[in-house]
């Protein structure tokens, strides 16, 4: 049997999927590709593309044993026989469904050159987030071909969440894996089944048909993003009667048909997939004729804009109703901790804002400022990028919380507190530090969804 896995698509997904797949299954060659050159470089080198804890290890382990990085694309179509397409797929900008359909040109490329340089019968793996029914799309353009040739169609897509990509690749909630009901397709099912029951458990592997795999995707990312808007609407009215969030999230949390996670008040959610997947979702609500469906799921989004704008004015309100020409540090810019990635992070659209009311930005992050320069190029105002966190306090007048990294927690504040302009504001936009200890040092304490610390009367 051929035993090698392909990957078209060495992202945020791919590379890691990837890797832990290698890593488990060292009896399979796995050949992750991309037209990316720099990309496929990077991933060869020392200083792989993306930062995810514990991913480092797992690729050294790896690579060059089962795991091969290249850019040859055609020639691994031609070698392998699963190929596993994990090519993005952003919110369409032009054309019908702009700003909500998913943008499909790069999958459909993918299955272009499949057909074009395979000479034996291929298992093609939706791996990509993809809209519901793109399937038999696919398998249309791939029977396409005048070879001869059969494909099948699988779709398994992928849960992981950055931050915790290895943790979640090695030990996953669930594995999804839809198959056409045809003895093509089920023995198609048995080829992934063999693969991922090298190290996931059966019963965490969950078989469905094709649609509903598709459509599980898609529902997972707005039903999180959901829990997200939901808490974040309670927060503002948490901040109008003196409630505090993290009282009412730990009560709810206590009910087990509600759960205690995904609880937290915040800017809002970020990411490549949270916004892009509703909005897919929105539109293909309306795309089958059910607009109250799609009515209810845009708000999820709206909301999330909401808090953003509620945060900025916030600032603004408490700041004496102008923060133009003051200094702002901004501390963090990732969408969430751990991960260097910026993609649709709430981060960009405050700065923007702030930036909107000329107030003057240093922005910190551990892992993310060379993504913020790229964000925020072309942006006109005053904007630093400071390594340093104890730079971008220097002579500030706040300190905006935007990303939910640890590392802040390790800061001298005293030290902080003393290099700014007094009065000082931290405005928590991820409720993350002490904020009892913080209104202690001095400084007035903004927190999302909790009563203000604040010296000033
Ligand atoms: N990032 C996440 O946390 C996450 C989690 C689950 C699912 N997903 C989904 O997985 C898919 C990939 O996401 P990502 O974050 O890895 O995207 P990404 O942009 O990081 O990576 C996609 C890669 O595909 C390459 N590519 C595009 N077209 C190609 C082609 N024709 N031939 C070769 N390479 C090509 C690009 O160069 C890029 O490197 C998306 O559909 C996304 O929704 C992402």
């Amino acid at each position: 049997m051929n035993k090698t896995i392909l990957c078209i698509g060495a992202g945020y997904v791919g590379g890691p999927t990837m890797a832990i797949m290698a890593d488990n299954c060292p009896d399979y060659k796995v050949i992750v590709v991309d037209k990316n050159e720099a990309r496929i470089k990077a991933w060869q080198s020392d200083t792989l593309p993306i930062y995810e804890p514990g991913l480092d290890e797992v690729v050294k382990r790896a690579r060059g044993r089962n795991l091969f990085f290249s850019t040859d694309i055609f020639g691994g179509i031609e070698e392998a026989d699963i190929i596993f397409v994990s090519v993005n797929t952003p919110t369409k900008t032009f054309g019908a469904g702009a700003g909500k359909a998913a943008d499909l040109q790069y999958w459909e490329k993918t299955a272009r050159d499949i057909i074009e340089h395979s000479s034996g019968d291929k298992i093609v793996v939706e791996k990509s987030t993809l809209p519901v029914r793109t399937a038999a799309a696919m398998q249309r353009i791939l029977q396409s071909n005048t070879k001869g040739l059969n494909f099948e169609v699988i779709s398994n897509p992928e849960f992981m969440a950055e931050g915790t990509a290895v943790t979640d690749l090695q030990h996953p909630d669930r594995v999804l894996i839809g198959s056409m009901n045809t003895p093509g397709g089920q023995a198609a099912l048995q080829r992934m089944l063999d693969i991922y029951l090298h190290w996931v458990p059966r019963e965490k592997i969950k078989t469905t048909n094709i649609w509903s795999s598709e459509l599980s995707k898609l529902v997972s990312n707005a039903m999180l993003a959901q829990r997200i808007s939901s808490v974040n609407s309670i927060s503002a009215l948490c901040e109008k009667t003196d409630a505090n969030i993290l009282e009412v999230s730990a009560a709810m949390g206590l009910d087990s048909r509600i759960g205690s996670k995904f609880l937290r008040a915040s800017i809002g959610f970020g990411g490549s997939c949270f916004k892009k997947d509703i909005l897919n979702l929105v539109y293909l609500s309306e795309f089958y004729g059910l607009p109250e469906v799609a009515a209810y799921w845009e708000q999820v989004v709206l909301i999330n804009d909401y808090q953003e704008r509620r945060f900025v004015a916030k600032i603004c309100n408490k700041m004496f109703n102008t923060i133009a020409g003051k200094k702002i540090a901004v501390f963090g810019f990732a969408f969430k901790a751990d991960t260097g990635d910026t993609r649709e992070s709430p981060a960009i659209y405050v700065c923007k804002m702030l930036l909107e009311e000329r107030a003057r930005l240093a922005i910190h992050d551990p892992k993310a400022l060379e993504n913020a320069m790229l964000d925020l190029t072309g942006e006109t105002g005053d904007i630093t990028y400071c390594a340093d966190p104890y730079e971008a306090v220097k002579g500030a007048h706040c300190i905006a919380v935007l990303t939910d990294w640890k590392d802040f927690l390790k800061y001298d504040f005293r030290k902080i507190y003393e290099l700014m302009e007094k009065p000082a504001f931290i405005f928590d936009g991820r409720n993350l530090l002490d904020h009892q200890a913080m209104f202690d040092i001095g400084f007035n304490v903004y927190p999302l969804g909790q009563p203000a610390l604040s010296h000033l009367k």
